[in-house]
């Protein structure tokens, strides 16, 4: 059976991104397959972030998760701090990937060619290495993430053979899978960058209110031309709308451009804007109740159990094949 894992950072507002990338699709695995969703709140900690705005960001992932339709029964979601296996493998996996690999991440890359060495954690220099932790804890072999992620995950295969190959076949070996439509949603203000937790313009947040939605929906940025065409070079902007459209309606690139064609920009949008509305409300409802509730206190706390259960078997996998002696 296939065995599932994924995990959203819980550093700033989750976007449209996010969702249509990610966190949508969790869902789809749980009802033939193992599936394990955590809120990677220890990466979180790589870059300078207020305690309470973790701890509300924690909190919201979590009720996402369990609004998205994620059902406890049939999947585990935890924090990834209250599994302590993943510090632990991390101290270990830390020794099997090296500096000139982990200077290459485009991640890496992104957040810190501005900084100075003196600014830079060792945290975000190492993220990849507790990533693949997260990853190799739970055995998993497919790891549904957003296209920016698959560099992390090519670079956790990469240590998943290295580690096999000089101790036998100990680590299973996990495959990104990226969504046909969705994986990588553009930002609404400059459609040449990618959607991110940090551009309130571009952005749209899953807590903005429908109205807000609609209007930054509205006034995105478009392309020269009139036709509704999916181009990303020359029409990067419609070119993203059509992915959202299609994304929310599950439709393929294709569908979506017949759909639209003779539309104007103009009625084009407003359609954009049906569909993300029409996607997100219930989704929004529930978020609500779930917040209201507190309903996520008892799943993470059962998540964690269940999780550490799991991850400490791996956990005693490794350890012993590197030759720690373990004592029962
Ligand atoms: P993060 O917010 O960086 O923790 O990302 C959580 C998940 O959302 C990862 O699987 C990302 O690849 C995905 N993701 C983030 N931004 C986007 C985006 N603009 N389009 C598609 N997926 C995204
Ligand atoms: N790095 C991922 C992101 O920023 C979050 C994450 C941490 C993750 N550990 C993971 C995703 C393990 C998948 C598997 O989006």
């Amino acid at each position: 059976m296939d065995r599932i894992l994924s995990g959203i950072k819980p550093t700033g507002q989750l976007t449209l991104g996010n969702y249509l990338g990610a966190l949508k699709h969790f869902k789809d695995f749980q009802d033939q397959s193992e599936v394990f969703i955590f809120i990677a709140d220890l990466h979180a900690l790589t870059l300078p972030i207020d305690p309470e705005v973790l701890r509300n960001n924690s909190i919201d992932i979590a009720s996402f998760y369990l609004a998205s339709g994620l059902d406890p029964k049939k999947c585990t979601i935890f924090l990834q701090s209250s599994v302590s296996a993943h510090a632990e493998l991390n101290a270990i996996m830390q020794n099997y990937l090296f500096m000139g690999e982990l200077k290459r991440m485009t991640q890496f890359k992104d957040k810190c060619s501005k900084m100075n060495d003196s600014q830079i954690g060792l945290g975000i220099f190492a993220y990849p290495v507790l990533m693949a932790s997260d990853i190799i804890l739970y055995d998993a072999n497919i790891v549904p993430v957003g296209e920016d992620q698959i560099q992390h995950v090519e670079i956790t295969r990469d240590l998943v053979h290295r580690f096999n190959t000089k101790y036998g076949d100990i680590l299973i070996m996990p495959k990104a899978q990226i969504r046909k439509v969705g994986a990588r949603i553009m930002s609404l203000s400059d459609p040449t960058k990618k959607m991110s937790k940090s551009d309130p313009k571009g952005d749209i947040f899953l807590k903005d209110d429908m109205k807000t939605i609609r209007k930054k929906i509205m006034s995105a940025v478009t392309d020269s031309g009139t036709e509704v065409k999916y181009d990303p070079e020359n029409k990067p902007g419609i070119s993203n709308l059509l992915t959202i459209y299609a994304s929310c309606k599950d439709i393929s690139i294709e569908e979506a451009e017949k759909t639209f064609n003779g539309f104007r920009y103009g009625d084009f949008k407003k359609a954009v804007a049906d569909a993300v509305e029409e996607e997100l409300t219930p989704f929004k409802q529930r978020y609500e109740e779930i917040i209201a509730s507190k309903a996520y206190v008892k799943v993470l706390k059962e998540g964690a159990e269940k999780a550490s259960k799991v991850a400490s078997k791996t956990l005693k996998r490794v350890q012993k094949a590197v030759g720690l002696l373990t004592i029962d």
